[in-house]
């Protein structure tokens, strides 16, 4: 291996400058030449002399604790679905031989892509076009990678996240009022979960239970009545009511693979203050929950991933994602991890433990389903080594 490229693709995440200075210093460590791709495959196929950036130890100096991406990102402009100007229209056209031809041209031997459910993809279709290797890194805050235990970024999202709480419980508390708070997700509710919990919320809605506004109704009376009179509903945004569609704010078009979610907390808050009389307002913590500096645990496991894939570059002639688990990076095929995203196991014990605390989740009673199913009671009857997660 002589040069490898590394690019950033998908919305941004903290923890991938310290993946990219992990990858930088472990390639050149090993006598490697590092290429940095900017704004995912844009500057390739925009034929921007400026494309490529080499990373040397001081482009990488300094970075590990620094938000966002040196090298840029975007979720827009698949090399598959490129928007390509024709008699003043874009037009979507797969310009993916572009790129391949342009790492041919720079001698590139493989790529590391740090990306999403998009990015690992693209990274697939363009092995297929004759890409010589890739290696995946997952990134999202949103955590719904499939295959891993945990993304880097979700961790700083989270924290951020309960932050944001714990200041929207004193202005609650004050005023006597329902703060619904939105936070991100996509489809998938982990944020919400995980912060939701840490942070004290009264009422979680996350898109793996559709909820019954009855039972958020119910739980915020019974907060009033019970001299608790203010109350925090955290609402992912990808989370719907019983028989309703998610809220978009802006739907999907040609260029763009999501459609983009938003608004759900507001319409909330106004139907909890018609049905309950509480005052009620709505917030929206939006891509705060995706900026500044990565907490430690991320910082640590962005590291990790990064050194992992120059490893796997130099060990194997495999490509595929890493992948986090049991406290091992693994690398997966790629066949495996895309198409489909992670959701909330709802018996895993986080969604037990909220239950336990008394949160409503939008559906049954808090506690009902704290008991662990009648098939893992059974399958845990002195068989120590099949202990289900309590
Ligand atoms: O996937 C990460 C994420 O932040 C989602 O949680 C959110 O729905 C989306 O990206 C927002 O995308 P954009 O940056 O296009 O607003």
């Amino acid at each position: 291996m002589k040069r490898i490229a590394i690019n950033t693709g998908g919305g941004d995440a903290p923890g991938l400058n310290a993946v990219i200075r992990a990858v930088a210093l472990s390639a050149l460590s090993r006598g490697w030449e590092v290429l940095g791709i900017r704004r995912g495959y844009q500057g390739l196929l925009d034929d921007d002399p400026n494309a490529l950036i080499h990373l040397d130890r001081n482009a990488v100096r300094g970075i590990v604790h620094v938000g966002g991406t040196i090298l840029g990102t975007t979720n827009r402009n698949d090399p598959f679905n490129y928007p390509v100007e024709i008699d003043g229209q874009k037009v979507p056209t797969d310009r993916s031989d572009h790129v391949v031809q342009r790492f041919r041209e720079h001698g590139i031997e493989a790529l590391v892509a740090l990306g999403g459910d998009g990015s690992m993809r693209i990274a697939r279709s363009l092995l297929a076009r004759g890409l010589p290797r890739v290696i995946g890194v997952p990134k999202t805050i949103d955590n719904d990678l499939r295959g891993t235990s945990v993304t880097f970024g979700f961790a700083t999202a989270v924290e951020t996240t309960t932050e944001a709480l714990d200041r929207l419980h004193s202005t609650a508390q004050s005023h006597q009022r329902v703060i619904v708070v939105e936070v991100m997700g996509r489809h998938a509710g982990w944020i919400a979960l995980h912060a939701g919990i840490a942070g004290g919320a009264d009422v979680i809605l996350i898109p793996e239970i559709p909820y019954d506004l009855e039972r958020v109704y119910d739980k915020i009376r019974q907060r009033y009545q019970q001299r608790s009179e203010f109350a925090i509903v955290v609402v992912a945004e990808g989370a719907t009511e019983a028989g309703h569609d998610a809220t978009y704010k802006l739907g999907k078009n040609a260029f763009k693979e999501h459609a983009v979610l938003g608004g759900i907390a507001e319409r909330l808050a106004r139907q909890i203050e018609a049905a309950t009389g509480c005052e009620s307002r709505s917030v929206v913590l939006g891509h705060l929950q995706r900026g500044g500096s990565p907490i430690g645990l991320d910082r640590l496991l962005a590291q990790r991933m990064g050194c992992a894939a120059v490893r796997f570059l130099a060990q194997t002639d495999q490509s595929g994602m890493l992948a986090e688990i049991g406290g091992q990076i693994r690398l997966l095929p790629l066949d495996d991890v895309v198409g489909g995203i992670r959701n909330v196991d709802l018996h895993g014990d986080t969604v037990c433990t909220g239950r336990d605390l008394g949160i409503c989740f939008g559906d049954e009673a808090a506690g009902i389903f704290s008991e662990l199913p009648a098939s893992e009671r059974r399958a845990s009857n002195g068989a120590s080594h099949s202990q289900p997660a309590l």
